[in-house]
């Protein structure tokens, strides 16, 4: 299926939810942050982490062979997102939470951009790397509280296994909660719009086609094409989203129909 790309029938059709007051649910990925200057798992490992493998620094297997090596990896990639601002992007998609009265935004990124940028309902299918919790038992942990916590890595006040970030390692599953309420989202989204991602990490590559099956138009906003346009995209914005989230909020935003609401 070959998707249209005109942003004046995008529109169109973004401001037909809008106006019925329809379900508006959103997918983001590492692209959206791009423009804030995130560099992707792999474009971080520069430097002193250019040899090793994600195995090595994203595994339970990587963490327990080199405790340290991990938790400094993540206070590296921590203070990069710390320093890095919400784009253009972020904005728009936070100021869309407030206009659409049925809205969801779900994301693969950890970085806490959006809810830095005033989103206020975020799921967070990869976790935060802000968050922390511990190995054994997921035992959430603020290091504000603890004891030791210069330690790298510290220890859990409760059970004493190492306290990890709070974020999903390659080969664990997703927070089950966040995963359901994520497809329950999409199964009832009257649009599907997917940002920045390039659709080939699962589960989350599965959510546009359960929104698709249960009906909605599907939105895609990329320089690229991605894994998922050409057979489940309605309508292709080909861009970056910092450009094109800020275009499509400020035209939602002149439109009439949105003050009658
Ligand atoms: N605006 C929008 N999209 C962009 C931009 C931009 N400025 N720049 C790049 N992109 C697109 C790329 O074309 C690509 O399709 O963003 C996508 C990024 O793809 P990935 O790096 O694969 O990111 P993502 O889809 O989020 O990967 C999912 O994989 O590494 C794991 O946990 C990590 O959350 C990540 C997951």
């Amino acid at each position: 299926m070959q998707p249209d790309s005109s942003f004046d029938n995008a529109l169109a059709a973004l401001q037909d939810c809008l106006g019925r007051q329809g379900n508006f649910v959103v997918l983001t990925g590492a692209g959206v942050s791009k423009e804030s200057g995130i560099p992707t798992f792999r474009d971080a490992q520069t430097g002193l982490w250019a040899n090793y493998r994600a195995e090595d620094l994203a595994t339970r297997e990587g963490f327990l062979n080199n405790p340290q090596m991990v938790w400094d990896w993540y206070d590296f990639r921590r203070n990069k997102v710390w320093d890095a601002q919400p784009n253009p992007g972020h904005v728009a998609l936070a100021k869309m939470e407030v206009l659409f009265s049925r809205f969801t935004l779900i994301t693969q990124n950890i970085d806490n951009l959006h809810q830095r940028a005033g989103s206020k309902q975020v799921l967070e299918l990869h976790g935060n790397i802000f968050r922390y919790k511990c190995l054994e038992q997921n035992h959430p942990v603020s290091l504000d509280l603890l004891e030791n916590p210069d330690a790298s890595p510290p220890t859990c006040p409760v059970c004493n296994s190492y306290v990890r970030p709070d974020v999903v390692w390659f080969g664990e599953m997703l927070p089950e909660i966040i995963l359901s309420q994520a497809f329950d989202a999409a199964s009832s989204a009257d649009v599907m719009l997917i940002a920045g991602t390039s659709g080939v990490v699962q589960p989350a590559a599965s959510i546009p086609a359960a929104a698709k099956e249960a009906g909605a138009t599907v939105f895609e906003i990329n320089p690229e094409m991605s894994a998922l346009t050409s057979f489940m995209v309605d309508y292709f914005l080909q861009g970056t989203s910092g450009t094109i989230l800020h275009q499509l909020l400020t035209a939602l935003q002149a439109n009439p129909r949105v003050k009658t609401l």
